[in-house]
């Protein structure tokens, strides 16, 4: 798609499933590398990093099949060689998830620098260096090849991480899982995609304890079998819809969530005026209301109000009354949506970590541009409750990670149509 098209004013209601964790499944697909033998994964979200993965898998000589209905067989008992240095390792982040698993299974790894969501300021890999160096490699980054090898087979180490590293404690634990002893990772990221791959690693025969906590403890294996698992669901995903119901005012049930992966995002949209409830032990249920009232928001690590949901929360305050603070403790300038937000008729000044943002009565439909993953799905969400016409470019990023968006939107009453490339090339041919 090239751009998406956009009538507000439509109060969503109805009832949406949320698919597979994309920041899960781009930590499960390496760990298949691990081992040579098959993998099968269920509940795979139909996104493109994850197909972005699949290309670098078998072009590495792994076997990818597609089962149906979001399952595939991974077989990576074809890759003899532990370089993966395509083109498609800069399209996503988690590509580099590939030095922790192939170290794991070849004491070696020859990895392109990654790729990802572009925020501003450079996304930093010293904590995934700090804490694979620990346990015995030697990284070398050169001309945009991580290159990282060790005499044997790592051994166990205890790493402190200076920050709750979702990627570095990934990457440590996927190294971990066949290292000679005991890793220890000390101020570990808590998210429920860590807690996912950590089940998946167990189920393949690895010994991890304390995934959730901040203290993750790895008893290394000398190898790993194969393991079936399926995919949580997207937290994120989830959060965006019960934030699309609040901005429209609608009532929305969610269903396929875990409830307990929502509180954070919950809390603060009943801090807003809007209600959320649970029905069964699967599903919510988020009704909006009349006028929002502001909040502050602080976006934490796990199991804070995740940053993944900052923007999204940025558009539910624009049309709140009085005015809010939005602050990002992970990342400092996650900010470049406010300028869009700015040409709906948004009220936002950005000081440093914090966006302060005024109520509106109402933004009204322009022409967009998403930056990336999160932001263009705050911006569908500003402009399924802005009045008039919005138009977003750049919706490859939401692609990224929202399987089948505009369908979803669609099934709960919102008036969204998507544009293709050649249709919008053929419009605009003279
Ligand atoms: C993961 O990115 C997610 N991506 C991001 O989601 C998410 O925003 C982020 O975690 C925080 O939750 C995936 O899971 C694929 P971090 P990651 O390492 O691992 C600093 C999305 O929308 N840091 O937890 O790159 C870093 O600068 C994406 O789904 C270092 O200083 O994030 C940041 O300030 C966008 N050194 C903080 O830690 C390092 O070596 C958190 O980053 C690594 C990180």
């Amino acid at each position: 798609m090239s751009k998406y098209i956009i009538r507000g004013g439509a109060p969503l209601f109805g009832s949406v499933t949320v698919s597979g964790a994309k920041n899960a499944a781009v930590a499960i697909i390496p760990a298949a590398v691990i081992t040579d033998a098959p993998c099968r994964i269920e509940n795979v979200p139909d996104i493109a990093d994850v197909a972005v993965f699949f290309n670098i898998l078998r072009r590495m000589g792994a076997q990818v099949r597609d089962a149906g209905d979001g399952t595939y067989e991974i077989d990576a008992s074809g890759i003899s060689a532990p370089v993966a240095t395509s083109g498609d390792m800069q399209k996503i982040r988690a590509s580099y998830y590939l030095i922790g698993a192939l170290l794991a299974r070849f004491g070696r790894a020859d990895v392109a620098m990654p790729g990802g969501c572009n925020f501003g300021a450079p996304r930093q890999i010293d904590l995934h260096i700090k804490g694979l160096s620990a346990m015995g490699a030697s990284i070398d980054v050169k001309n945009g090849v991580i290159t990282a090898t060790t005499q044997g087979r790592l051994h166990g180490a205890s790493v402190f991480l200076d920050a709750p590293s979702v990627g570095a404690t990934i990457n440590i634990m996927l190294a971990a899982s066949t290292a000679d002893g005991t890793t220890v990772i000390e101020n570990a990221a808590r998210e429920p995609h860590v807690v996912d791959l950590a089940s998946f690693l167990s189920l393949m025969g690895a010994e991890i304890y304390g995934a959730g906590t901040n203290t993750i403890r790895i008893h290394g294996k000398n190898s790993l079998r194969g393991g079936s698992h399926s995919i949580i669901t997207d937290q994120l995903e989830a959060g965006s819809f019960m934030a699309a119901a609040a901005a429209t005012g609608g009532r929305i049930e969610i269903n396929n969530v875990i409830p307990k992966h929502l509180e954070c995002i919950s809390g603060k949209l009943c801090e807003m005026g809007v209600s959320v409830w649970e029905s069964g032990d699967s599903s919510v249920v988020v009704e909006g209301t009349e006028k929002l009232r502001s909040v502050d928001v602080t976006a934490t690590p796990y199991p804070g109000f995740p940053t993944d949901m900052q923007p999204q929360a940025s558009v539910l305050l624009c049309l709140a009354d009085g005015t809010s603070t939005v602050t990002d403790n992970i990342f400092d300038t996650r900010f470049k949506y406010v300028d869009e937000l700015l040409k709906m008729g948004a009220s936002i000044k950005v000081a440093g970590r914090t966006a302060i943002v005024k109520g509106v009565s109402a933004l009204t439909g322009a022409q967009l541009k998403a930056g990336d993953l999160r932001a263009g799905a705050a911006l569908v969400i500003a402009g399924l409750c802005a009045r008039g016409t919005t138009e977003i470019e750049g919706v490859h990023y939401i692609e990224r990670g929202y399987e089948n968006m505009i369908g979803k939107l669609r099934a709960l009453g919102a008036d969204i149509t998507g544009v293709s490339d050649t249709a919008e090339a053929e419009s605009t041919a003279v």
